[in-house]
């Protein structure tokens, strides 16, 4: 029996197996009606313990996109959960009825746990502050389509840079590539985790904080705004005061690059102002949209059949 590949960092891929999905997910976007049986008969877990609108519809419609079937739940308080049943044990029942698991969760490690137990690829979609791997490979994907490259670049990450678990996943694998800057605008108190300013200095990375947008604006080609986690903050009063530290508005972009790529994981609350999205440099929904590509390749990828 071959051995279960599962996604819970994105440092559980090579450099090699990224470019490949991104291969696959471009293959798919230009020829989708080639992929549209190749997991019929094949289903889909989606174990979501934690809201989530883009990562659990576009794992859907990968997997629908693919021919494949949709189980599971969108709310924990629906499932066996409510009655004391551990993680563990939902991964082992989902591997009972489907062939692979797309599970996010509220707690920071509960996908490590799960993947000791799952009996099928297990994805992680999300594990609190921690990782968002399909996020990343999402926003891998984006740029690739948009830039032609993954290297070389100067990236600006606003926002919460603290609790951004997409932040520090999209930092890590970007890090892989070469020539990649990094611009750091945060509020103090919401600014890059140290172990993460360590992986930087040790793949030799230039990066340097501000606090302004404005600051960065003219230097960057990709600028990546983040929202501040409402959900991560101990206190209401915190939260208050910094969630409106950066908003982006037409004004801001105007000494931008003309080639510039302005992302966004979604959702956003205040942090982008919706005149911008009427700006070409708005790339935020095609980001959304090329997670469903990349799903359906990691899909693929994790059964064995790209
Ligand atoms: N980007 C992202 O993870 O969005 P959702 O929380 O809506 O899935």
């Amino acid at each position: 029996m071959s051995e279960i590949r599962n996604l819970i960092n994105i440092t559980d891929f090579t450099t090699e197996e990224i470019d490949h999905l991104i291969e696959v997910a471009e293959d798919i976007m230009k020829d989708p009606v080639k992929y549209q049986d190749m997991c019929a008969h094949k289903k889909l877990a989606t174990l979501f313990f934690e809201p989530s609108t883009r990562t659990r519809l576009s794992f859907v419609a990968a997997m629908m996109e693919l021919g494949g079937n949709v189980l599971g739940f969108d709310d924990a308080g629906t499932s066996s959960t409510k009655k004391g049943e551990s993680v563990s044990d939902t991964v082992i029942m989902a591997g009972c009825y489907a062939d692979i698991i797309a599970m996010r969760h509220p707690k920071e490690g509960a996908p490590v746990i799960a993947a000791t137990k799952t009996t099928v690829p297990l994805i992680n979609a999300g594990d609190g502050g921690h990782f968002h791997p399909t996020q990343t490979l999402t926003d891998l994907l984006t740029i690739h389509q948009k830039k032609g490259r993954l290297d070389n670049f100067t990236v600006g990450l606003c926002g919460d840079l603290k609790f951004g678990r997409t932040v520090h996943s999209l930092i890590e694998a970007l890090l892989r590539y070469e020539g990649i800057k990094f611009a750091l605008i945060s509020p103090e108190e919401l600014k890059v985790p140290d172990y993460v300013k360590e992986s930087m200095n040790e793949a030799g990375a230039e990066w340097k904080e501000y606090q302004k947008l404005e600051d960065a604006m003219p230097e960057l080609d990709i600028l990546y705004m983040t929202r501040v986690q409402r959900e991560r903050f101990f206190n209401e009063e915190d939260y208050i005061r910094l969630k409106d530290s950066f908003i982006l508005t037409p004004d801001l972009l105007e000494p931008a690059k003309e080639d510039l790529i302005v992302m966004h994981p979604l959702p956003r609350v205040n942090e982008i102002s919706v005149e911008v999205d009427d700006d070409p440099r708005a790339t935020y929904f095609f980001q959304a949209l090329c997670g469903k590509y990349i799903r359906m390749a990691l899909i693929l990828y994790l059964l064995g059949m790209k």
